[in-house]
Order: C-alpha cells, then structure tokens, then sequence
C-alpha cells in the first residue's frame, strides 16, 4: 500500500493540464460494448477504475489496449455474457455496465456492485428504468440474472432523482433498443453530455442531453467511434484548492471552463482572482482566503458533491466560517475526522458541516477512507506546517492519475512511499 508524504507549506506555481473525466471514461467505455468492433478514445486518464472498466470489456472477450493516453476497445468478438463478484466489487461503477451488456447479450448475470463508502448506494433507478424498457430482473443472493425474453424496447421513463448512472445506463441501453426512450428529470452533467456524444458518434441519435429531457431513437446499426474524453472537472476543482490553500498563482489548459461555472463563485468569494481566456484559466489565491459561508452539494448544475472534500480543505483555513449541506450522500463526511487531526474546527451533524477557519493546520497522519476524502487531506497536508503522512492511496488513484507528479511539477513536496 502506498503513503503520501507531504512536506506542506510550499507556494505552487506554472502550468497543469486536466487529465480526462474519469466519470466520462467509464460509461463510454461500456458503451463500446454496442459497437461491435475498434473504437478508439483520446485522453483516457490511467486510473484504478478505468483499468477495472479495461479487465470487465477483456473478461467479456474483448480487446483493450493503452497507448499513452489513448485507449483501443475493440468489442467485435465477446464470448461471455456474466461479470464476476470480483471484478464487480473492484469498482463500484461497475453497474454501468449493465444497460451495455443487456442491449449486446439479451441475458446478463452479474453481482451487485457491492458496499460503497459513502454509504447505501442503491440501484433500484437503474433496474427499474431497465424493466419498463422490456428486461426481466431477478435479485437474489446478491446477483442480478437479467434478461430479455421479447425485445429490448424504448419506454418513457421518470426518473424520481436526476441520478447519473441510471441516465447513462438507461441512454445506452436505449441507442440499441427497438423504438424512442424518452427519460424525464434526466441527470445533466457534462459527462452525460459527454456520452451522448460518444452514442452519436457512434451512429446513435440521443438529444437534448444536458437538458432534463433526453430523447434516444433506438438503433440496430451502431457502429466503432472516435472520441476524446472531456476534461476532469472535478480534478480541476481539486487543483484549484491546492493553489488557493497554498497562496499559489497557477495557470490550467485543457479545461472547459463552462463545466466549472457551479465552483468558480467559490473560489472567488474565497478572493481567488480567476482569468479564464480561450481553453485556459488562471487562478491566483490571496494571501489569506475568505470564508465561502455556505456551500450546498446538488446536481448539475449545482456545487458537486465530488468536489466537497477538497473545498472543505480551503474552508478550513478560511478567514470565517463555512456551512456545508451535503445533499447528494450521506457518509460523505469521512474526511472530517482526518481533517481535525490537522488542527482544522469542523464539527458535522447529519449533513450539515460547519467549518470554522483557522490561521494554519499543523501536519498530521492521516488515513483516507474514500476518493474525494483523500484529495481533500492532500489539499490539507499541502498547506500544513510541515511533514504529514497520507495512508489509503489506492482510494486517491482511483480518481487523480499520477497526483503526486502532477503536485511536484507545480513545485510541492510530494513523495510516493
Ligand atoms: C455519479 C458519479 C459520482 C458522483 C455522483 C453524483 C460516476 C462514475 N460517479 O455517481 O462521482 O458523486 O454521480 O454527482 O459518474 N440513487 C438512488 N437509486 C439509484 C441510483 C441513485 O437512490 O438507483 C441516489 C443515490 O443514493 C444518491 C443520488 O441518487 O443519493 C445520486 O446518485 P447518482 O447520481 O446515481 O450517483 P452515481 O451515478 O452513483
């Protein structure tokens, strides 16, 4: 298992460039599935759960391959139509393969995606949305046997919440089903955006996505794409809290700045001095930053629930005080003890945390528990005096490729144990 050791303190400076989305990555990978041959994806970042995304597609009988940041599918040949528990609960997001797998077999056997860090995360929006579309489900001992017995099928779905993988799954399901799906109170995020793309390039007719009405006329005829993932907002978002923690003037390429609209009143009411030209965005932070005084997680476009943690990191040494209401998931606080072991004055209740600024954090030993916590004890251990070490890595490479290059090359001290 590998440690972070931070040495804090450091003034970061020069130029990042955004990996690709993780959470675009995944689906579109899925999505391969219906292609039936090489599909080719630029800007593919090399994470845990895109390796695990590449090992289910090579388990079905696929191809992958990596080459640099590009990634080659080809899904022309399958030969299984199961995923196994080991390789469903390497990831959680592995439920996307469901729709992907169900629109190419007609049958799938699969384990449920198992227990999730940030508390229950159930799938019922998925399955549901599945058998309204003509696909019998039944659960038991923890697997899903799903099949088709008569057509996969378009249907009007109402999603009760705006969940993003129950829209992605119900999309990809529907550009190969017979017939229009219709899906209300879609998800709107950009990585929804993203693979419809992906689907139309594919030869798939999907609008209105980034709307709340999505309409897919469904499609036998699919065929390979090329595609470049959009940038990480949410690594974006990260890498601006390092720079404003650290008092840092640091300039990022390869963003989208529309997708960071629901962040940057953040990190200007903090004082952060934000110039965004062309595809590129400055950020410089101010000597001391200012309370944001209250941040409510949503969906898109409101304030992500991905880029809490890493906020929370500024909050905690903001001049003032911050109320945070997490209304995405519960459990997705863990980070909260670890940043008090930095001397930061966070106290939660259900899901409300109320952050109040100190001058400094002091370096400390920490562990983190889930993904965006452990981005958010980097963004700590980045601007605590002195030499704090980071346990539970393996949840931060699930999401940030090659961090603590990335941190070094902005000048951190940052080591890999
Ligand atoms: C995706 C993102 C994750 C992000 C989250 C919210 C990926 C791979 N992951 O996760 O990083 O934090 O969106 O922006 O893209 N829900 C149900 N039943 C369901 C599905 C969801 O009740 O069948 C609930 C969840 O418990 C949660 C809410 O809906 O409270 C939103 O979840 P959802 O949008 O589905 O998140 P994910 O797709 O899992």
């Amino acid at each position: 298992m590998s440690v972070y050791v931070i040495e804090g303190g450091r003034t970061l400076s020069g130029e990042v460039k955004i990996q690709g989305s993780k959470n675009s990555t995944l689906p579109i990978l899925a999505a391969t599935l219906l292609c039936g041959g090489e599909s080719v994806l630029f800007n593919c970042p090399r994470l845990s759960d895109v390796e695990a995304s590449l090992d289910i597609l090579r388990y079905i009988g696929c191809t992958a391959r990596r080459e640099g940041s590009t990634v080659i599918v080809d899904t022309g040949s399958v030969s299984r139509c199961e995923i196994p528990p080991t390789l469903m609960h390497r990831m959680r997001s592995s439920i996307i393969f469901l729709g992907a797998m169900i629109a190419r077999f007609d049958r799938v056997r699969m384990s449920f995606p198992g227990g999730c860090e940030l508390g229950p995360r159930p799938i019922d929006l998925h399955l549901d949305a599945l058998r309204e579309m003509g696909v019998e489900i039944s659960e038991e001992h923890g697997e899903l046997d799903c099949y088709v017995s008569d057509r996969l099928h378009g249907a009007d779905i109402v999603l009760p919440i705006p969940s993003v993988g129950a829209t992605e799954n119900i999309m990809i399901a529907a550009a190969a089903a017979h017939g229009v799906t219709t899906i209300s109170n879609a998800a709107r995020e950009p990585e929804i955006v993203d693979l419809a793309d992906f689907l139309n390039a594919c030869g798939a007719a999907v609008s209105g996505a980034g709307g709340s009405t999505i309409v897919i006329e469904g499609s036998s005829e699919l065929h390979p794409a090329t595609h470049s993932i959009i940038p990480d907002r949410i690594v974006a978002a990260t890498l601006m809290s390092a720079a404003a923690v650290t008092g840092s003037d640091i300039r990022f390429t390869g963003i989208i700045p529309s997708h960071l609209e629901s962040v940057l009143p953040v990190f200007r009411d903090s004082g952060c001095d934000i110039d965004i030209r062309g595809g590129g965005m400055r950020l410089i932070a101010p000597y001391r930053l200012t309370a944001p005084k209250l941040i409510r997680t949503m969906p898109y476009p409101g304030f992500p629930t991905d880029a809490q943690a890493p906020v929370m990191s500024m909050a905690a040494v903001a001049d003032g005080m911050t109320v945070f209401v997490e209304n995405m998931f519960i459990s997705r606080y863990s980070h909260v003890s670890e940043l008090c072991r930095f001397g930061a004055d966070i106290r939660v209740e259900g899901k409300v945390a109320v952050v109040d600024g100190v001058r400094r954090l002091l370096s400390a030993d920490v562990s983190a528990r889930d993904l965006r916590g452990a981005a958010a004890l980097v963004v700590a251990a980045l601007c605590a005096k002195g030499a704090s070490e980071i346990r539970g890595i393996e949840y931060l490479e699930r999401g940030y490729e090659d961090f603590e290059l990335v941190l070094s090359s902005l000048g951190a001290d940052v080591k890999k144990v």
